[in-house]
């Protein structure tokens, strides 16, 4: 009996592994190579990181207690978030954190990182739940491939020099919470999210966003075009009531002169045409 609760347990932790990408002992160190390749990839010009990130003793859950690192567990090195705002740091978004491959939280807010926010970014962080690299200097396109990111909650990316259009897959993240790419230089149309809208505040300070809820998107030489179609209508419609106007007069006269011969006492007729005649001079 406990020999098969024993067998089955381990058939079902080895499933689980395989649907996890179960990490081990290659997973921990899979994690510290991540780490490394981030140190090594990014100048620390306060010591933030060279002070507390120290490699030489590798103890099982040694990882966790690195300066803005947060585990899983304390005792197992399997990375769950990484807070390294506002340390001066400084260099490109690190690929090196595709092999923290249980990353939920990055925050490399208020650094002085730059270059192009990776286009292959949901193979880097497939898991994040929230990504806050604002106040840097990323510049580029935002990359389509977020969208990729499905569990994103929390999206980040104000205050760098972004440009090009926000891609409109982004509306496809339909757990997002927390929206911002204020004080960017973006262009060209919002995304439509799946269910629900962010409020202008979360566009502002972009110098070509337009769509709901900032000012409608509508090029100038289609504004022109529409003018002249509404000029062209206006002037239309005053010929046509000019025309109908003199047809109508001529028309009452006709109509009046016939009836004068047809009914020599048409007094009701003559004055519904008299009166006629006075509200159109009018
Ligand atoms: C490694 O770290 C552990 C706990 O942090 C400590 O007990 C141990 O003495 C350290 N070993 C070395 C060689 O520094
Ligand atoms: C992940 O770690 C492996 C070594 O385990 C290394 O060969 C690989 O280059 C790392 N990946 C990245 C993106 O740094
Ligand atoms: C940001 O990057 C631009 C070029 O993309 C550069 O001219 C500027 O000096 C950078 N600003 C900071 C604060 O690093
Ligand atoms: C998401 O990934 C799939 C497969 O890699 C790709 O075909 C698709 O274009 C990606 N979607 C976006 C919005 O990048
Ligand atoms: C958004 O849509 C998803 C699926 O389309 C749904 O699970 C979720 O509850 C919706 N959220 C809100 C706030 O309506």
């Amino acid at each position: 009996m406990t020999e098969i609760g024993r067998s089955i347990d381990f058939v079902i932790g080895a499933f689980v592994c395989l649907l996890l990408s179960c990490r081990g002992s290659y997973g921990l160190q899979s994690d510290v190579n991540c780490l490394r390749a981030l140190k090594d990839s990014l100048e620390d010009p306060f010591n933030y990181l060279s002070s507390s990130w120290n490699f030489n003793n590798a103890t099982e859950g040694f990882l966790c207690t690195f300066t803005g690192i947060e585990c899983w567990h304390p005792d197992e090195n399997k990375v769950l978030n990484i807070h390294l705002s506002n340390m001066g740091l400084k260099g490109e978004f690190p690929r090196g954190l595709q092999n923290c491959s249980a990353l939920t939280g990055l925050d490399l807010s208020n650094n002085k990182l730059y270059g192009n926010i990776l286009s292959d970014i949901s193979k880097i962080v497939p898991l994040v739940t929230s990504l806050d690299l604002s106040s840097n200097n990323f510049s580029g396109e935002i990359p389509k491939d977020l969208a990729n990111c499905s569990y994103l909650n929390v999206l980040k990316l104000d205050s760098n020099q972004l440009t090009g259009q926000i891609p409109a897959e982004i509306g496809l993240l339909d757990r997002i919470k927390v929206f911002s790419v204020t004080n960017n230089r973006l262009t060209g149309p919002l995304p439509t999210f799946s269910n629900r809208t962010f409020s202008a505040e979360s566009y502002a300070n972009n110098p070509g966003l337009c769509g709901v809820p900032l000012p409608s998107c509508r090029a100038p030489s289609k504004k022109t075009h529409l003018g002249v179609i509404a000029g062209a209508a206006v002037g239309g419609m005053i010929i046509a009531a000019f025309g109908v106007g003199i047809g109508m007069s001529l028309y009452l006269r006709r109509v009046s002169k016939i009836k004068k011969d047809d009914d020599p006492e048409g007094n009701k007729w003559a004055k519904s045409i008299k009166g006629a005649k006075h509200i159109k001079a009018s």
